[in-house]
């Protein structure tokens, strides 16, 4: 962690992050949700906070206590993640999705609850796919000027490495940055630490050895700052 003298060289920046991990209804006590701690999410906000930055942490299903001087705004679904972020957005001079959104939602949310059946037989669920939050605020930009960092947790598989797949992922959203973990030899989820490998939609990669996701964080700004500067 940064001390007193840490740089304020996001001081005026206006940055939103977002965190946790989205829940889709089935009814009103089941959901189909996605797992993620928010602690990567939360060491974001506080480490732009900690710089300087106005800070906007859109949360989802997070149980972290608030950082200290970020503005929270708690949301649970994809689609009011998509809402929260696209209007913070708007005036956002950096945003960083490391949020993990549901990917398909019930197509029907039913009002009362789902009833076991006396035969032991269990309903079909019918999804639909949510939308690309990331994608949309890249390829659809507010200010062309703001710097957009998306995360990927990538395994590799038979069509191509973790790089492979993060680099075509990185094209895809259209987003500036992509922080891709290579999740093949375990989870990080609920983990203190990560590794990282920072990838930028210009080639170039930092590599950013196992340490704390408060490290990470840094890393990431930096790599944020120095688009601002340049
Ligand atoms: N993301 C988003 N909206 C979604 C899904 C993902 O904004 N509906 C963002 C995540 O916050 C993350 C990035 O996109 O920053 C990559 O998420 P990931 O789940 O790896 O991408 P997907 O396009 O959903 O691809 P996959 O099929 O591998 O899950
Ligand atoms: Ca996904």
């Amino acid at each position: 962690d940064r001390g007193a003298d840490a740089t304020q060289d996001l001081a005026g920046r206006k940055v939103v992050v977002s965190a946790g991990g989205t829940r889709e209804y089935l009814d009103p006590v089941r959901f189909i949700g996605n797992r993620s701690s928010g602690l990567q999410g939360y060491a974001l906000a506080r480490a732009a906070a900690s710089r300087g930055a106005h800070v906007t942490l859109v949360s989802a299903n997070v149980t972290l206590p608030d950082p200290a001087g970020v503005s929270v705004v708690r949301v649970e679904t994809t689609e009011q993640l998509r809402e929260a972020v696209v209007t913070a957005t708007a005036t956002a001079d950096a945003v960083v999705m490391a949020a993990a959104p549901a990917d398909f939602r019930p197509t029907a949310v039913s009002e009362a609850k789902i009833k076991k059946a006396d035969d032991g037989s269990a309903p079909a669920i019918e999804l639909a796919q949510n939308p690309d939050i990331l994608a949309e605020i890249s390829h659809d930009r507010a200010r062309p000027d703001a710097v957009i960092v998306g995360f990927a947790a990538e395994t590799g598989d038979a069509t191509g490495s973790v790089l492979d797949l993060a680099r075509a992922k990185l094209a895809r959203k259209g987003c500036d940055l992509l922080v891709v973990n290579d999740v093949s030899g375990g989870a990080v989820f609920g983990s203190a630490d990560n590794e990282a490998v920072v990838l930028a939609a210009d080639g170039a990669a930092v590599e950013v050895p196992r340490g704390s996701k408060t490290a990470l964080a840094h890393v990431i700004w930096n790599e944020v700052a120095r688009r601002f500067a340049g």
